[in-house]
């Protein structure tokens, strides 16, 4: 099926996206050779945890997850932009993550969802934010570029693939 993104909407998750949420992560985290630092078998959360998580993100004032919503074929795309901390010499510093689904990628969403959070992190105070992703993750390297988002590190041997261990780069954007 050739997806179709005329009916395509970013808007705020809800509670009752829980049980979609959690397949999308589980369909990506099966993805061969997908750059997430999650094994299948660790996605392990019931659909009331997961609920529970959507509430936090719902009531804090410094954390908020986007969804692309495709209509006929559901959540296609998600991002969630969280505070680090909530002490005053940090709050204002917030990590990011986002994956968009299978065949969805490659026709703007991803950049519609990190345009989303680039909206609304200064009403919530947020003046940086960071985020980590794989060296070879040249897609998701390339997005975050564009967004104005710069290498500021890299971890060496961060992340255990098999016998491999890969390295991956610190990026951040200031507000
Ligand atoms: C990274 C990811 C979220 C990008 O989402 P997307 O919807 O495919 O991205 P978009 O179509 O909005 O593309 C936005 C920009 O990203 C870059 N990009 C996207 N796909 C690319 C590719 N295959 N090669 C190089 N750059 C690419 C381009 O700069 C593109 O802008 P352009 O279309 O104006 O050239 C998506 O590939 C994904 O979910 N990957 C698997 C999960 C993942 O790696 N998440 C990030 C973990 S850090």
């Amino acid at each position: 099926m050739t997806p179709d993104t005329s009916n395509l909407s970013i808007r705020e998750a809800k509670q009752s996206d829980a049980a979609a949420l959690i397949a999308h992560l589980k369909a990506l985290v099966a993805e061969p050779g997908i750059n997430i630092p999650l094994a299948p078998d660790e996605v392990t959360m019931t659909v009331d945890q997961e609920k529970a998580i959507l509430a936090d993100f719902e009531t804090s004032p410094r954390a908020i997850m986007f969804v692309a919503d495709s209509g006929d074929d559901g959540i296609v795309g998600e991002l969630s932009i969280k505070a680090i901390s909530s002490r005053k010499a940090v709050q204002h510093v917030a990590t990011l993550g986002m994956s968009v689904k299978h065949g969805w990628r490659g026709k703007g969403i991803g950049r519609q969802l990190m345009a989303a959070a680039l909206e609304w992190a200064p009403t919530a105070g947020i003046k940086r934010i960071e985020l980590y992703v794989y060296e070879r993750n040249e897609p998701a390297i390339e997005l975050y570029k564009s967004f104005g988002f710069e290498i500021e590190g890299k971890r060496r041997q961060f992340i255990r693939e098999g016998d491999a261990y890969l390295d991956d780069y610190v990026m951040a954007r200031l507000l």
